[in-house]
């Protein structure tokens, strides 16, 4: 998740774009990030404290002290932040942060804190483009906050201009590409193939010898080598995953064959090949071209082995740095090693079915690697923190 244990501070003032507010919370919890909301007592007046809370899963603040004689510590709040999220950000709030105006608790809370802060004004046409506006926005800005600046569009009066706030969807992304700013580009200059998913080898044009592979971990790795600043060239089989990342170049395959020929429409270019897909070992020897009946006891289909895509990636080996997957249930250690000889690997990742959690469909994965000299093992973690262990080894790697 792209903001794993970060700590997201909302502040929502009273403006009517504050209902947008649930869906930035929602989706930042989504991506791993503990938020905490405070707000204006004027913003009670557009959203409630039920609402919000439901969706950060901690107790929403507007006052110094909570009914039941709790003291909400602005400074505490103020400290524990990774950064600040002022939205909606009115004129009145943005008047009172940059002239230090500090009569409520989300001031308070915004002067005591040492974190970055983004600003997302909402205000009407006017009210936008007024001089004192303008002034104030452009104080924030000298204090090293981030402006996210309102959108043209039609206003709560009718009017229409600038003035609305920025989506949650632009609000998240800005808060996601500073976080990642400040990651170190350690992939920078690399090229990384990422194959993933299950691959579908077609019996006849309405049916499939398929497996339940995700694609899930193949995805997280191709995220975190971009966040990395890798090139990835991420191969993927029928996967309902998804990606949003410029620097990923996504191709769809359906079968095994069409995967290998992608694969080496780009192998000798890469630096990196990590082959997470579960590739059907054996396909239809032959498809039919008409949907096939129904009308015998029993249906005989003759299969052949697939290509090998990870085995020729290993043969044809001249610089890449190789990595392989192992999904065992037996003997996994003996197995995984033997893989990692047979196909000229550098590095294998084993993830035992018998370990609950780790594996196919699942969020998460608990994996061991191995590489011709070393052995490491994980604890049972998501598919991106795994990603981000599969990563950091690969890089060890490369460094010696
Ligand atoms: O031999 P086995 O299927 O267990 O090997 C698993 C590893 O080999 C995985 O990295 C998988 O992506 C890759 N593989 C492949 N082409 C195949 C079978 C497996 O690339 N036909």
């Amino acid at each position: 998740m792209s903001l794993s244990g970060k700590k997201i501070l909302i502040a929502i003032s009273g403006g009517i774009a504050a209902y947008k507010i649930h869906f930035l919370i929602r989706d930042f919890v989504k991506k791993g990030a503990e938020v905490q909301v405070i707000m204006t007592p004027d913003a009670e007046n557009f959203v409630t404290k039920l609402s919000i809370s439901t969706l950060s899963k901690k107790p929403v603040y507007t006052d110094f002290y909570s009914d039941n004689g709790t003291w909400n510590s602005h400074v505490e709040m103020a400290l524990w932040a990774d950064v600040m999220v002022v939205a909606p950000c009115t004129a009145n709030t943005l008047s009172k942060m940059v002239h230090g105006m500090c009569d409520n608790l989300v001031i308070a809370t915004y002067m005591s804190a040492k974190c970055p802060v983004f600003i997302a004004p909402a205000m009407d046409l006017d009210m936008y483009v007024h001089p004192s506006t303008k002034k104030n926005l452009d104080l924030a800005e000298s204090f090293g906050h981030m402006i996210v600046p309102a959108e043209n569009g039609e206003l709560a009066s009718g009017l229409i201009g600038q003035g609305r706030m920025a989506e949650p969807e632009t609000i998240a992304q800005k808060v996601e590409d500073f976080f990642d700013s400040n990651i170190k580009k350690t992939l920078e200059g690399k090229t990384v193939l990422i194959t993933a998913g299950p691959t579908y080898e077609a019996i006849d044009p309405v049916r499939f010898i398929g497996n339940h592979s995700s694609g899930k971990m193949g995805f997280s790795l191709a995220e975190e080598a971009s966040r990395r600043g890798a090139k990835v060239i991420l191969i993927s089989g029928p996967s309902s995953q998804k990606i949003n990342d410029q620097n990923v170049e996504l191709h769809k395959v359906t079968s095994a064959q069409e995967m290998l020929s992608k694969v080496f429409e780009f192998y000798d270019k890469i630096d990196i090949g990590i082959a997470s897909a579960a590739v059907a070992d054996y396909a239809p020897k032959e498809v039919a071209k008409e949907k096939i009946k129904k009308n015998d006891e029993s249906l005989t289909i003759e299969l052949i082995k697939n290509p090998d895509i990870l085995r020729t990636m290993g043969e044809k080996k001249t610089h890449q740095f190789l990595v392989g997957f192992a999904l065992e249930t037996q003997n996994e250690e003996e197995n995984a090693k033997g893989k990692l000889e047979k196909k000229n690997l550098d590095m294998i990742v084993l993830n035992s079915l018998r370990d609950e959690g780790a594996g196919f469909k699942n969020d998460t994965n608990k994996i061991k690697i191995f590489t011709k000299t070393e052995k490491k093992e994980f604890n049972l973690k998501s598919k991106d923190d795994v990603a981000k262990d599969i990563l950091d080894f690969v890089e060890s790697q490369l460094l010696k």
